[in-house]
């Protein structure tokens, strides 16, 4: 839509050529994605990071925790930058840098060697405790790997913050529901009993995505009555009684990919933010029929709207960029590093 913040987006990309580099996540809204130079799960835009190296700016378009990750991939001189600085994950604020660390040396005070899995989906404190515990991060499109990836180095792996793809990555795995808990991370870690936890491989943290909790096995249910010929497919942060329903799970490029792939004429119900889902149903109308399976916004993400896009490049140079205190992205990229090792 040429609207006249649009125009203003495009003449600053003309006027400053490669050296503005826009990113954004699948779940910004139609009129920011359509600026952006690259976009993708959280996964693939941690990975185009290292590739940008004659970006001056990399405007990225998202939540913070991603702008954060993209900020601590970036090459010394490249400078990140939010659009929209407080738009954050309610996910990742379940899981607190300095209460990660407490759990962490409470499941590990009697020498039991718990290797930490976090999710992307988490502040750079977090992560940066991960890697110092000897863990690693994972995305969604790469948990089941990750997964295996921890559960090879110690005697039980913490996953935190979301215990639904912790729960959905394990079924994956064919780990059995006896050898998970969901721990109680209240005081500090004091309400843990981890003599009682000894028994448990995968300990999940109690975190949730609140836009992803509000997809019930009811509405599946719901569908399969209606069109029984209907797909279902939602994102692994939906509960496992959601998951266990529906014909396909996988983070957001895959959603886009099985949609893509889905033969003609099909119906497709989307179980993940509703940004894509709209996106989807309009790129594919007159081919598919694609609805949301109950529309469900994030509101952080929503946080970035076109004229604040607009409103950031007009002032790209005098703008704050994304930063993180040195010593903790030294140890956080180490956990990022591990991951993309570990997922070439
Ligand atoms: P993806 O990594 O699948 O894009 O998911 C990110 C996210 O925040 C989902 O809620
Ligand atoms: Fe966080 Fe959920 Fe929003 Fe993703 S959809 S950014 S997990 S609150």
């Amino acid at each position: 839509m040429n609207t006249p913040h649009a125009q203003t987006i495009a003449a600053i990309r003309r006027q400053r050529g490669a050296s503005l580099v826009i990113m954004g996540h699948h779940y910004q809204g139609g009129l920011v994605i359509q600026h952006t130079d690259l976009r993708g799960d959280s996964l693939e835009l941690a990975r185009q990071v290292r590739g940008l190296r004659a970006a001056r700016h990399i405007v990225f378009c998202g939540v913070s925790f991603m702008a954060e990750t993209a900020a601590m991939l970036a090459a010394p001189g490249q400078k990140v930058v939010s659009p929209a600085p407080e738009a954050g994950c309610v996910m990742a604020d379940m899981a607190p840098g300095p209460l990660a660390d407490a759990v962490l040396r409470r499941l590990t005070a009697d020498g039991r060697r718990i290797i930490p899995l976090a999710y992307v989906n988490t502040d750079a404190h977090v992560k940066a405790v991960v890697a110092r515990h000897g863990g690693s991060v994972c995305t969604s499109a790469n948990a089941p790997a990750m997964l295996r990836w921890a559960l090879e180095r110690g005697d039980g792996v913490l996953f935190l913050p979301d215990k639904n793809l912790g729960h959905n990555t394990a079924n994956i795995l064919g780990l059995r529901e006896d050898r998970r808990a969901v721990i109680d991370v209240s005081g500090m870690g004091a309400a843990l009993d981890p003599a009682a936890l000894r028994s448990k491989t995968l300990l999940l943290w109690p975190g949730m995505c609140v836009v992803h909790k509000r997809f019930t096995a009811a509405q599946v249910e719901a569908v399969r009555h209606r069109d029984p010929d209907a797909l279902v497919v939602v994102h692994p942060e939906c509960e496992p009684e959601v998951v266990g329903r529906a014909d396909a799970a996988g983070s957001t490029s895959f959603i886009i990919r099985y949609v893509a792939e889905a033969p003609r004429g099909a119906a497709i119900y989307v179980g993940t933010e509703l940004n894509l889902v709209e996106r989807l149903a309009r790129e594919h109308e007159g081919v598919r029929t694609v609805r949301p399976l109950t529309p469900s916004h994030c509101r952080n993400m929503a946080k970035t709207t076109e004229e604040v896009l607009a409103a950031t490049l007009e002032d790209l140079d005098d703008i704050e960029p994304v930063t993180v205190p040195c010593d903790v992205a030294r140890d956080a990229v180490v956990a990022i590093e591990r991951m993309l090792e570990a997922c070439r």
